[in-house]
């Protein structure tokens, strides 16, 4: 195993340079997808003379470079040596520092955006066609462009969306190649890589190899206990354990009352098929009365949070020698990234709060990867497609569903019209591209008529998006003759709604969820 390290280490990558974006690690996240290996170091952390670096990214900043604090390290010492890709300030900052304009752009261009090749001859643009979506999200642009600068793309109110620098290989790209809505996003890096002649050896195989190696030395013989949430994050968490500590890994799965219809017995029964040591706990009752009479949206989030704690406490404690918990937290968990000085501001706890109650150590194999690394490495342990492939789902579960108080009877209804929109988008074959759909029960009655009589009942909306690692979706375009079917169906079979509405909301700048 100490050759993979050695291995590993000696892996060409890719370095980005952090400037603080918040789309940063979708940066390592897209080159990983293109199985090159890369890592994310603080801005000024220049590789000197690291033989493995073959190319440097700078990042986006939430900063302006007319900003006085923002981050203006020198970029002689990369210029020139390496292969340089600016994106969004990254660019501006490479223009701006060589005696370039940056200013605050008239029309603020957020969001989508059409690009149009100007030099189609320039590796960057490589296989780039015209009109292609970008994502842009920046308040200033570059106004005029250094000696040496050439314009290779446009939009319509940025005229240098994408530059190269003559006489080096570098570029700047002012959209976001990194986000998932930019079409052609993949493509503009992966010539990057062409350019930097990036061998392409990064594969799940090799993340389970070394992880698993990883853990091992890690846990030695201590026994681990993970909470299990049905989703593909905590099971593929459990596999890649049970691969490194087998009997030693303990599973709890609680009903909580907030799952999907039937959820609990067909998951537990999937844990079974896995070979993983699983115990199912009915704790309904115990939140239901807990969360009677409660509204808002965050004291529910803590409730559901601390019954969950509270259940999950008891149960270990029925287990002798617990040192660690293992939490299948991935990147879009972490609510704020790591800073650009490297250290940890604050992370998303799963189970917030139990480590050091319990005094135990937390590991969390999947810190890193976003959900569809996590689906690769769940389909490379051997993984059934139906765990790996089912939509992602909430902790708080239909708790973040039901807008308002809930209730046994909301979450009765809730379940029932989520298992017919559910189940209808496996029967059309529409489960698949979405990346996450569910029903919400609104906290408002409508009038109705059904036969003769005027009903004044609950309404649900309907949230299907697309997406890829949940920092951006947008709502998906199913069919109008799926939509009016679901709709009928669940007026027609479930008692206490009468009108049914579907959700057409971006995320930015709505959420995914409602609450
Ligand atoms: P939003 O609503 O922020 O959701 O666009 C992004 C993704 O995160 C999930 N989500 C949660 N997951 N606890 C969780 O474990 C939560 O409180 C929570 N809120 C949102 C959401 O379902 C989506 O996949």
């Amino acid at each position: 195993m100490q050759e993979i390290y050695r291995f590993i280490n000696m892996l060409e990558k890719i370095i980005i340079l952090d400037f603080g974006s918040q789309t940063t690690q979708l940066i390592a996240r897209r080159l990983r997808e293109l199985s090159v290996y890369c890592e994310i170091v603080p801005y000024n952390q220049f590789p000197g003379n690291d033989q493995s670096v073959i190319g440097v990214i700078l990042s986006g900043s939430p900063f302006s470079v007319n900003d006085s604090e923002a981050f203006k390290p020198d970029l002689s010492s990369i210029r020139g040596k390496y292969p340089v890709l600016g994106i969004c300030y990254g660019a501006q900052y490479l223009a701006w520092s060589s005696g370039g304009k940056v200013e605050k752009g008239n029309s603020r261009e957020y969001g989508r955006a059409c690009l149009i090749p100007v030099d189609r001859n320039d590796l960057l643009m490589n296989n780039i066609g015209d009109n292609a979506q970008v994502w842009m999200s920046h308040g200033d642009t570059i106004t005029a462009l250094p000696e040496h600068f050439t314009v290779i793309a446009s939009t319509a109110d940025v005229k240098a969306a994408a530059y190269r620098i003559e006489g080096e290989k570098t570029w700047g790209v002012q959209f976001h190649p990194e986000v998932y809505h930019t079409e052609i996003g993949t493509a503009v890096l992966d010539n990057f890589l062409t350019v930097c002649k990036a061998k392409k050896h990064w594969t799940p195989a090799s993340f389970i190899e070394t992880t698993v190696d990883k853990l091992k030395k890690q846990l030695g013989d201590d026994k681990v206990i993970l909470a299990l949430s049905g989703g593909v994050d905590s099971s593929v968490c459990a596999v890649l354990l049970n691969k490194a500590i087998g009997e030693n890994l303990t599973c709890i799965f609680v009903d909580n009352g907030l799952l999907r219809k039937n959820e609990f017995e067909k998951v537990l029964d999937d844990y079974k098929h896995l070979g993983l040591n699983v115990t199912g706990i009915d704790a309904k009752a115990c939140f239901y009365k807990q969360l009677a009479g409660v509204k808002e949206p965050e004291r529910k989030r803590k409730i559901i949070g601390k019954g969950f704690i509270d259940i999950f406490e008891q149960e270990a404690h029925k287990l002798k020698d617990v040192k660690w918990l293992a939490q299948g937290t991935i990147y879009p968990d972490v609510i704020e990234s790591l800073s650009i000085t490297g250290t940890v501001i604050k992370s998303h706890h799963n189970v917030g709060g139990l480590p050091e109650k319990m005094n135990l150590k937390l590991v969390e194999p999947l810190r890193l990867l976003f959900k569809d690394e996590v689906r690769k490495v769940g389909r490379e342990l051997g993984m059934k497609e139906h765990l790996i492939k089912r939509h992602p789902f909430p902790g708080p579960g239909l708790g973040v569903r039901i807008l308002g108080d809930i209730t046994p009877e909301k979450v009765r209804i809730l379940q029932d019209a989520d298992d017919i929109f559910i189940s209808g988008l496996r029967e059309w074959n529409l489960y698949d591209q979405v990346w996450q759909a569910g029903a919400i029960l609104l906290p408002v009655n409508s009038v109705g008529v059904m036969g003769d009589e005027r009903t004044y009942e609950n309404a649900v909306a309907l949230r299907a998006v697309t997406s890829t690692d949940a920092m951006t979706a947008d709502w998906a375009t199913l069919p109008y003759a799926f939509l009016s079917k679901i709709s009928s169906e669940i007026i027609n079979k479930v008692r206490g709604v009468n009108r049914v509405v579907y959700d057409i909301s971006s995320k930015p700048p709505s959420t995914i969820e409602w609450e």
